[in-house]
């Protein structure tokens, strides 16, 4: 039987016994949302390019950057996906305050300069002294991301328990932005909408000004050399910014898969396993989506499986801190679309999703412990289940 075959038989099999079968709306990586409009297609596609495009010295590249285009850290196993490039960051946390070390050049650690600013013998920008900790982070997968931004902060703040009311060992609590909004994106949820996400991944990542925030960046607190910079900033208008927000928001949640049909039972056993060792008190299995003026994002079933809060994982997980997060929170990863990750927890040291889960600790310690009790078949069960996200 041939693959397309097998994946049609697999959905009819599991219609109604597998969550997220029947009314699914994941699409394969990197493909839109179904039902946008002819005019949504067109700006997923435009913003498509500017995301895949090399951005030169003479478009605002730099002076100092990481990358010179979204897709370099967003590609696999397509554009909008994850990547194991890593992104250094580094911040200070004293007295239960994180400082992002805004005047040592920002908690992202730019790693390369373009030749105008080597040729006054500066590389690249340095983890600052007074840092108390520092992170190489990996790119997540942005699949789905228009749905996160589109679930309602009531939802979220509905599943909070920073005080474990409930004395499951499991106190998530909703992250915040620098100004106070629910977050939802970041691994420390300090970010609330796709377009803020970008405005900053702009600047620190490409080295590109924005209309927000038309100066450029420091080096390590050190104004640039007068002459390495001729461009005239915002280097990006506020329309770029707008294609580009919508290609990420416009990027279809990854669809289930089910390798043989016969696997549709072990999934369903592996999913009850899953609810049972209280994985699903963190990564919840679905929330729905808000109103929107996107019709394909309006009241959807997100599948994402995840409570969009952040965690105490224990002290070993713990690195940088977040504006409002401490070293050792991170937010719940988004389970969906595992199987298509090469590296996993948020810096990639985990190579494969066993070591991601046997990582767990702080508040996931109860969950680790529970699924290391499991009997080797039972695991065999919950990994197959995660292996059809
Ligand atoms: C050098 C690698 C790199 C480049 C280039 C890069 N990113 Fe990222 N991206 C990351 C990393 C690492 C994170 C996670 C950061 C964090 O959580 O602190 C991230 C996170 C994101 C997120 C938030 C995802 C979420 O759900 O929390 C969005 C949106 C995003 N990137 C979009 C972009 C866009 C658009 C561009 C181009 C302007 C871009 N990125 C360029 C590495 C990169
Ligand atoms: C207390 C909340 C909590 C519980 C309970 C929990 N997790 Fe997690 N999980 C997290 C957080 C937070 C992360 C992200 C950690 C990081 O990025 O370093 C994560 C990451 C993961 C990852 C890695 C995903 C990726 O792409 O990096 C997997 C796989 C995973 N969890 C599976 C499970 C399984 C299976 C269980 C049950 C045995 C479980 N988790 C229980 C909070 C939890």
């Amino acid at each position: 039987m041939n693959r397309l075959i097998m994946r049609a038989v697999a959905v009819v099999l599991c219609a109604g016994a597998c969550a997220g079968a029947g009314d699914d709306i994941g699409r394969e990586p990197g493909e839109p949302l179904r039902d946008l409009t002819e005019v949504e297609l067109g700006r997923f596609l435009l913003g498509k390019a500017v995301f895949e495009r090399l951005t030169t010295a003479e478009e605002g590249l730099g002076p100092l950057y990481n990358e010179k285009r979204c897709s370099s850290c967003h590609d696999h196993p397509a554009s909008g996906g994850s990547s194991t490039k890593l992104v250094t960051k580094a911040t200070r946390f004293e007295g239960g305050v994180c400082d992002l070390l805004v005047n040592q050049g920002g908690d992202n650690i730019q790693q390369v300069a373009t030749p105008l600013l080597v040729a006054h013998g500066i590389l690249r920008e340095v983890i600052p002294a007074s840092a108390t900790d520092s992170a190489r982070v990996i790119g997540p997968p942005l699949f789905g991301s228009g749905l996160v931004e589109t679930i309602a902060d009531e939802t979220i703040l509905a599943l909070e328990d920073p005080d474990d009311a409930d004395g499951n060992g499991i106190s998530g609590r909703v992250g915040r932005t620098a100004d106070g909004r629910v977050g939802r994106f970041s691994r420390k949820s300090d970010v609330a909408t796709v377009f803020d996400f970008i405005e900053t991944a702009l600047r620190f990542e490409l080295g590109l000004t924005t209309p927000m925030n038309p100066m450029e960046e420091t080096v390590n607190g050190v104004a640039l050399p007068p002459d390495v910079d001729p461009m005239s900033d915002p280097e990006i208008d506020e329309r770029g910014m707008g294609i580009l927000t919508d290609f990420v928001r416009f990027l279809a949640p990854p669809a289930r898969e089910y390798l043989f049909p016969a696997a549709a039972d072990s999934v369903a056993d592996g999913e009850r396993l899953f609810e049972e060792v209280r994985c699903a008190s963190c990564h919840v299995p679905s929330l729905s989506s808000g109103p929107n003026e996107v019709a394909a994002l309006a009241g959807q079933t997100v599948h994402l499986y995840s409570d969009l809060l952040i965690h105490d994982m224990g002290p070993a997980l713990g690195d940088v801190c977040g504006p409002n997060a401490e070293p050792s929170e991170y937010q719940t990863a988004r389970l969906w679309g595992l199987r298509h990750r090469e590296r996993f927890l948020h810096d990639g040291r985990a190579t494969n999703v066993r070591d991601a889960i046997l990582t767990h600790d702080g508040e996931g310690a109860g969950a680790r412990d529970a699924f290391a009790a499991l009997t080797p078949d039972e695991q065999q069960l919950l990994l197959r289940f995660l292996a059809s996200l």
